[in-house]
């Protein structure tokens, strides 16, 4: 286990085996369907990554960057589309997969965003559900890894000043780390 980490929340074979269920889940309800899988970056490049080699579609990818501002518990927080998509989604099936829904902030901006274009669905797809956290937005996960509490969690992607986000397990970062 790396230093910096107090304690393994989910293991390697743990997420693996959420990751496995979520494929079968999409690939049974898109069933002769070809979606575009967009992953929110940076966070969500290693579950997408797996989750999308779990799936049986001929899916398509597509990745944006949206940067969110201000306060986590103020609602009005502005959300920055960084980078968009670069295909055309009009009429198609969207699954947005990101690594950690927390105010769920970023998640709902995106989705207006993409609405937008005109896509036959939007379906959101996270690896974690911060359920603790205030909610800017009433948006949900339409598929879920695991609920977690409120921790500071990192590893699989997620990242604390950009690092551990090669863990291969999610772990919780010691106080210390992030408290100077
Ligand atoms: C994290 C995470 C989500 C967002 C969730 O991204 O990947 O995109 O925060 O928070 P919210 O539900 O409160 O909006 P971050 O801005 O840390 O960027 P990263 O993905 O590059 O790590």
């Amino acid at each position: 286990m790396h230093r910096d980490v107090e304690r393994i929340l989910f293991s390697e074979e743990e997420i693996r085996n959420a990751v496995v269920r979520i494929g079968k889940q999409i690939t049974g309800d898109y069933k002769g369907k070809k979606p575009v899988v967009i992953g929110i970056l940076k966070g969500s490049f290693v579950f997408m990554s797996d989750l999308i080699r779990e799936t049986e579609l001929d899916c398509e990818l597509d990745f944006m960057i949206a940067k969110s501002y201000g306060n986590a518990a103020v609602s009005s927080g502005i959300v920055n589309i960084v980078k968009d998509i670069d295909m055309d989604i009009a009429g198609r099936d969207v699954i947005v997969v990101e690594d950690i829904l927390d105010t769920a902030r970023t998640l709902a901006a995106v989705k207006v965003h993409l609405l937008e274009k005109k896509p036959a669905s939007v379906k959101i797809c996270a690896l974690l559900d911060k359920v603790t956290a205030v909610k800017a937005s009433d948006l949900k996960a339409d598929y879920k890894g695991f609920d977690i509490g409120n921790e500071f969690v990192v590893g699989y992607g997620l990242d604390y000043a950009e690092r551990y986000r090669d863990l291969k397990y999610i772990g919780v970062l010691k106080r210390e780390i992030y408290e100077h």
